[in-house]
């Protein structure tokens, strides 16, 4: 499929997945991926001070909106973190509320009013996607989401929220942030995991969460870490220029890493088999950090999967 194709196909991609397993990686990944097909990108970070910035070369920032790529072909990167807190302000000024009531925003009322009526933290942050979406402040939004638990029941907030609220200011926020999940050329769900046992089990029933429980769209799923092939590894069995001791380590490395290439293997497999989703691979990289260089090499390897797809499932 052709990249630009791909990320031209839904206006939101939603990122999600357990803890640790890549999903801001994935998310700084896939916004460079598409930027460099000439698309604006707003990548959003909803779990706390966005962590993406470095990865492109940039200061670590805080919670404000800024630029942090550009491509030549017209296409950029802006990173920005969305809060409850913040959405609550933006949605009071935009709904001709005043300065007092923007104050009380800011004087913690949201945690009265959040533990009055669960989810309404969740929807504030989906309801500022969704203005966001409307207004097309870019091509394509990526949202960096909650850890996998967590991300779906950030995602069944609204409908949780409908069935509360009956009526209301609340009731169509919630029916409007639906409607955008419900509708896939507007936005997907994109699951990230990395090729081991739990995390996979995982993902196929955060997937079947999203599908049934949210009605979220899923787009093909991301796994992360792949071991790249050696080249040589088998030649190490065969050495003889190697002396004994040499041989015996290098023997043990190969064969520890065969067995863990072997092991991922058998987890694709079994995914696939369990998800008829498909899949983009991401290799495991050796460093300690990810900057532009990783990051550039990353999105090469995404856009050379998207390359290798069909279609979305
Ligand atoms: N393909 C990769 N190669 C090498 N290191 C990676 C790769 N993907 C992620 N990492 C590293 O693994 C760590 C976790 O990645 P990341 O922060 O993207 O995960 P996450 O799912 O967003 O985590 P959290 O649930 O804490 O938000 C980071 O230190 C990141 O640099
Ligand atoms: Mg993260």
């Amino acid at each position: 499929m052709d990249p630009g194709q791909f990320f031209a196909s839904s206006r939101v991609l939603i990122v999600a997945g357990k803890g640790g397993v890549g999903k801001t990686t994935a998310s700084a990944t896939l916004a460079l991926a598409a930027a460099r097909t000439g698309r604006s990108v707003l990548l959003v970070e909803v779990a706390g001070r966005s962590a993406t910035a470095p990865m492109f070369g940039a200061a670590p920032q805080g919670y404000e909106e800024r630029a942090v790529f550009d491509h030549v072909d017209g296409g950029s990167v802006r990173c920005r973190s969305i809060t409850p807190d913040e959405a609550l302000v933006e949605w009071l000024s935009t709904h001709g509320f005043g300065r007092i009531a923007r104050r009380m925003a800011r004087t913690g009322i949201l945690e009265i009013v959040a533990t009055a009526t669960p989810g309404i933290k969740d929807l504030l942050v989906l309801g500022r996607i969704k203005a966001l979406e409307q207004q097309r402040v870019a091509d394509l939004i990526i949202v960096d989401a909650p850890a996998a638990g967590h991300a779906v029941q950030f995602l069944q907030a609204p409908s949780g929220v409908r069935d509360t609220a009956r009526a209301g200011v609340l009731n169509r926020q919630a029916v409007e942030v639906m409607e955008m999940l419900d509708d896939p050329r507007r936005c997907r769900a994109m699951l990230v995991s990395i090729p081991e046992e739990t995390p996979v089990n995982e993902l196929i029933e955060t997937a079947f969460a999203v599908e049934d429980r949210v009605g979220l769209a899923l787009g093909p799923v991301i796994i992360n870490g792949i071991l790249p092939a050696i080249e040589g590894l088998d030649a190490v069995d065969a050495s003889a220029a190697l002396l004994a001791t040499e041989a015996a380590d290098l023997r043990l490395a190969a064969d520890l890493r065969r067995n863990r290439m072997a092991l991922q293997a058998e987890q694709l497999d079994r995914l696939a088999d369990r998800l008829p989703l498909a899949q983009l691979r991401l290799p495991q990289l050796f460093t300690h950090t990810i900057g532009p260089d990783e990051l550039t090499h990353l999105a090469d390897e995404a856009t050379s999967s998207i390359e290798t797809l069909k279609g979305w499932a």
